[in-house]
């Protein structure tokens, strides 16, 4: 399985686990990230620019977010009033961003080292797998 097949597989299992409400891959096109293979509740934000909330910054820091309470954040882009904590992992090939996973929770706290260090050996299979 490769592609975007694989990548939505992925979402599937991801949405499995205990406190992962909401599971997604945006893709990094030029200066915006597009969603890409999701499970969940519908979103508005399908085109993201880097830079804003969340998953904007991640792109614009070169640098994994992980938010215990996303209330606290100004740069938030709200896709739902329930949740509370927020990852993003990048997805990284040859050090290029490609785009990244992004996994909400409805539970403050939700997401640590061990979620980021799981989510980040996830993201180099799907690094591999990128072309459809
Ligand atoms: N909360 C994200 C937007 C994407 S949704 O969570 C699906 C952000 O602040 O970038």
């Amino acid at each position: 399985m490769q592609g975007f097949q694989f990548r939505q597989a992925c979402m599937e299992a991801l949405d499995e686990l205990p406190g992962y409400d909401w599971s997604g891959i945006y893709r990094l096109e030029g200066d915006t990230l597009v969603l890409d293979a999701y499970v969940g509740a519908e979103t508005d934000h399908t085109r993201i620019p880097v830079g804003r909330g969340v998953c904007g910054t991640a792109v614009a820091q070169q640098k994994n977010q992980v938010v215990e309470d996303v209330t606290q954040l100004e740069n938030y882009l709200s896709c739902s009033l329930e949740t509370k904590a927020e990852i993003v992992v990048l997805i990284k090939k040859d050090g290029a961003i490609l785009g990244q996973i992004d996994i909400d929770s409805h539970r403050r706290g939700a997401f640590g080292p061990e979620d980021e260090a799981f989510l980040s050996g996830l993201a180099e299979l799907i690094a591999a797998r990128w072309e459809s």
